[in-house]
């Protein structure tokens, strides 16, 4: 029997916790989940910041392996915390984590170890007038983005010297905290966006379905940018020879840089990337599994999903552990509450998620139980995740779903999966 404990509470985490039940033998707990997440996990009541205590936990109920979900326990040590006490954790340390946590931290490792990504000017604070200079000299559109994390708001595309201007006074004026102190300034990328997954034990690694993230609240990507309003995969874009050239000149020479450094990156590694031609570049790191992608990713894995991450936190990473990276192919439609990114309500029952279809899961993200009843409880509340034999019918199957699902101010995109179709043909 193998005991984890998961951390985390949104649609990525219900997906991971569906994932790792598939595999034999796995008795799950979860901190503090959710009500889906809940249908599979025993749940921890423990406060999530309170380290020392989840692993005196962990040490009491013989946790074999520790998955961390979200970035923010990440950046703020959980996993060296537990680490230092012996258990093993499917997440990188604190400071492997800066390929995340630190734009900066992570261009100028780019830029060392020759790793393809915009580029790029690094200004702090006291460099206003030096960042201007440099903006008004370089083409539009220019990107400028906050150094810290800024939950997926800290990034400006500038279509006008005063639109950039005005993020750098926002950023500069401490609207984004410590975040904002310092700001990266880079060239524009053309292309199209994919996330590609490495599960890695700090040497070796295997990547998962690529995927398409949707990250506009509006058909057709326009509108606000938002945590995700639905992936799909496997994405056409990332081919068979875009994959090579994203292992060989990104995530290879990512791992030796990291080791390098002094700190190898052990746990999911989200390269975030530009495909412009057949040629990827880097937009960003991650140091964590993506939300909504994931929820697509491991609803096409097979294979034994809690010996592979097992095996990768122990440092002896088991590819046997994967029968195939993708059956098929999913489709997960976020269904929001309207309003978000913006003010929203909450509290509304749903109905319809008993009537569900074989091909179909319903991950849980914003939602609370009461009385054995589902209500709203966030922005983004379910993933619904459909399987297919092609990109279209899993895109049908999900769509069909979501028609069976009902909450006062439902709100979803009705273009999920259309960019890859388009690439298909
Ligand atoms: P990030 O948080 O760095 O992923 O940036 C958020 C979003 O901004 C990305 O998903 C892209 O859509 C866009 N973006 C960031 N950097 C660039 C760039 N250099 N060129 C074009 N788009 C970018
Ligand atoms: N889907 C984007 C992210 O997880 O950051």
């Amino acid at each position: 029997m193998m005991k984890i404990l998961l951390i985390g509470s949104g649609g990525r985490e219900h997906a991971i916790a569906s994932t790792l039940v598939r595999s034999k033998n796995v008795q799950l707990f979860a901190l503090p989940g959710n009500p889906g997440i809940s249908r599979t996990a025993q749940i921890v009541a423990l406060d999530t910041k309170k380290y020392q205590e989840i692993s005196n936990f962990c040490l009491e109920n013989s946790i074999d392996l520790v998955v961390i979900g979200p970035e923010q326990p990440i950046a703020d040590g959980l996993s060296d915390a537990l680490r230092s006490n012996g258990i093993n954790v499917f997440a990188p340390s604190r400071s492997a984590a800066q390929l995340e946590t630190s734009k900066l931290f992570a261009k100028q490792f780019m830029e060392k170890y020759a790793i393809p990504t915009a580029r790029f000017r690094a200004f702090d604070k006291s460099q206003k007038q030096a960042a201007l200079d440099y903006i008004r000299e370089s083409n539009l559109p220019i990107v400028i983005k906050a150094d810290g994390l800024a939950a997926g708001k800290g990034v400006i595309v500038a279509n006008s010297f005063e639109e950039a201007l005005k993020a750098l006074e926002e950023m500069f004026s401490g609207s984004f905290g410590s975040a904002g102190e310092k700001i990266v300034v880079e060239e524009f990328m053309q292309g199209e966006e994919a996330s590609i997954f490495a599960i890695t034990d700090g040497n070796n690694f295997v990547t998962l379905a690529p995927a398409q993230d949707h990250k506009r609240i509006l058909d057709g990507d326009k509108g606000k940018n938002t945590g995700g309003m639905g992936a799909y995969c496997p994405a056409p874009i990332v081919t068979f020879e875009v994959l090579e050239k994203v292992k060989s000149l990104i995530i290879e020479p990512t791992l030796k840089g990291m080791i390098a450094e002094g700190h190898p990156y052990i746990g999911c590694l989200y390269v975030g990337l530009m495909i412009d031609e057949g040629n990827p570049k880097v937009v960003e790191f991650n140091c964590r599994f993506g939300d909504p992608e994931t929820q697509a990713v491991l609803s096409v894995f097979d294979g034994d999903f809690a010996e592979l991450l097992f095996s990768a936190a122990k440092g002896e990473l088991n590819i046997s552990a994967i029968r195939e990276i993708s059956r098929g192919y999913a489709t997960c439609v976020v269904l929001a509450s309207e309003g978000y990114p913006d003010k929203y309500e909450t509290g509304f029952e749903i109905t319809g998620l008993d009537e569900i279809s074989d091909n179909v899961i319903v991950y849980h993200a914003g939602t609370k139980e009461i009385n054995g009843k589902i209500y709203t409880n966030g922005g983004r509340v379910l993933g619904v995740t459909a399987f297919g034999a092609t990109l279209k019918e899993s895109q049908k199957n999900a769509y069909n779903a979501v028609n069976n699902i009902h909450f006062q101010n439902i709100y979803y995109r009705r273009d999920i999966a259309a960019k890859g179709l388009k690439n298909n043909n």
